[in-house]
């Protein structure tokens, strides 16, 4: 089922979930609940500086299991330092990126296979999912000519090959056909405004306590 206030944001490169997570997050503040925003890799101190080692540098540095584990290490510091301490205080916690990320980026592009990811999402996270996942999906070129312009040496796997890219959109979209209960698609090629009401009727919707 999960964690009811907890709403995950997934997709491939430049889908705006940054700016639609700030857009979200005021209007659930306007709604009078607590919000807090958040990332992956990241979130918290440790996490932070695990992902410089992630974003930055050669495409190839890590082998792929280093690199899935180094993703769970940083999610772990997330949920310990994060996530859990948030959701215990009754506050919505709203991430950009979570475990569907290692699925689709290490799992599937990266090939190391559902099966190792699952069995460390069982270990790490738990029961500790989100009952909401909103996937922002956009062709890749258009994701990647949007994130291109964006400053900043965090491109380490923008700079991965198109096929890499291609190959994240479907993960995702198989991600969200297999868990229809707590995945929404949301049409990212749509403009902002467009992309925040979409966003904004699923969550709507989740809102109603009724549902659960
Ligand atoms: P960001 O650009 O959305 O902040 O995310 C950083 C990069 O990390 C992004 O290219 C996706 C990648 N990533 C993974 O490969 N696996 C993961 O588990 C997560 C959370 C992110």
């Amino acid at each position: 089922m999960g964690r009811r206030r907890f709403i995950t944001l997934e997709g491939g490169e430049g889908a705006g979930k940054s700016t639609q997570i700030r857009l979200l997050a005021q209007r659930l503040s306007e709604a009078g609940h607590r919000v807090v925003t958040t990332r992956e890799p990241g979130g918290a101190p440790g996490a932070e500086a695990i992902r410089e080692l992630l974003v930055t540098g050669e495409t190839g540095r890590w082998a792929p299991k280093t690199e899935a584990l180094l993703h769970f290490a940083a999610r772990e510091e997330h949920l310990a330092w994060t996530v859990r301490p948030a959701l215990e205080r009754g506050d919505w916690v709203i991430s950009d990126r979570f475990v569907d990320s290692t699925m689709a980026y290490q799992g599937v592009a990266q090939k190391l296979g559902a099966e190792f990811i699952n069995e460390l999402k069982a270990l790490v996270v738990g029961d500790d999912m989100p009952a909401l996942t909103l996937i922002l999906d956009l062709a890749p070129e258009t994701g990647l000519a949007r994130a291109g312009r964006r400053a900043g040496g965090e491109d380490r796997y923008e700079r991965m090959d198109k096929a890499f890219h291609r190959t994240l959109r479907q993960a995702f979209l198989d991600i969200a056909k297999n868990d229809p209960q707590r995945c929404v698609v949301i049409d990212a090629e749509k403009d902002e405004a467009a992309v925040a009401e979409a966003i904004w009727t699923a969550v709507r919707g989740h809102l109603d306590p009724d549902r659960h």
